[in-house]
């Protein structure tokens, strides 16, 4: 369902367009409320020949302020750990689920929130054009939502992190911690969930220089 008439920006892929017509086109969707009081869409960010996507959830407020996805500090704990693993973050494309940032008022102050299923839905399409046109090797999935995407409702992130498994688009698919999962851990369990974070994308890193991507 579109909310407003007139300037209707259908969701996805359309004949003959690549990676910059549907980022244009998603810069003024209106298929759910969440446009409405963000300052932009935060689409997928990096070269349309990558060889490695990595999709989040959803942006939060410095990816709302400058239109990129992780950005913040999920973003620099990321960005550790792909440096660490020896992967060029400037040659992946990085991604989210939802293109425009949750968030519920407490107080005066915008808190994130989870998307709602509506709104992963209704972004979907967005997803899977960036899926068509890049057609990854690999997809790292950040966090349970990312995950039941691409690997079906089924997916237990707790159970299954760290696997490799195969989709009909995607050959290769892991899926690990979000690192703002990560971030927000009592000082007990801290060291443990960046360990495995750091563990999953060296083996992410591993399998992209085993294919030579
Ligand atoms: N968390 C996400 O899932 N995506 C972002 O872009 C930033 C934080």
């Amino acid at each position: 369902m579109l909310f407003e008439t007139g300037d209707e920006v259908p969701p996805g892929l359309l004949a003959g367009e690549t990676l910059a017509d549907v980022a244009a086109r998603a810069r003024r969707c209106r298929a759910c409320p969440l446009y409405a009081d963000n300052t932009q869409t935060v689409f997928g960010h990096g070269p349309p020949d990558a060889r490695l996507m990595l999709i989040g959830e959803a942006p939060g407020e410095q990816e709302d302020r400058q239109g990129i996805p992780f950005v913040g500090p999920a973003g620099q704990l990321l960005d550790q750990a792909l440096a660490e693993a020896g992967l060029a973050r400037e040659r992946l494309y990085v991604t989210n689920i939802v293109k425009h940032r949750p968030w519920v008022l407490q107080g005066t102050r915008r808190k994130n929130r989870p998307p709602r299923v509506s709104e992963i839905r209704a972004c979907r399409p967005w997803l899977d054009a960036e899926l068509a046109l890049l057609r990854p090797q690999i997809v790292l999935c950040l966090g349970a939502p990312a995950a039941r995407e691409i690997l079906g409702k089924e997916f237990k992130l707790t159970q299954q992190r760290g696997q490799w498994f195969q989709t009909p688009q995607v050959p290769h698919v892991l899926a690990t911690l979000h690192p703002a999962y990560v971030l927000i851990q009592p000082p007990e369990s801290l060291e443990a969930a960046r360990a495995t974070l750091f563990a999953d994308i060296a083996e992410v890193a591993r399998r992209y220089r085993a294919l030579a991507l």
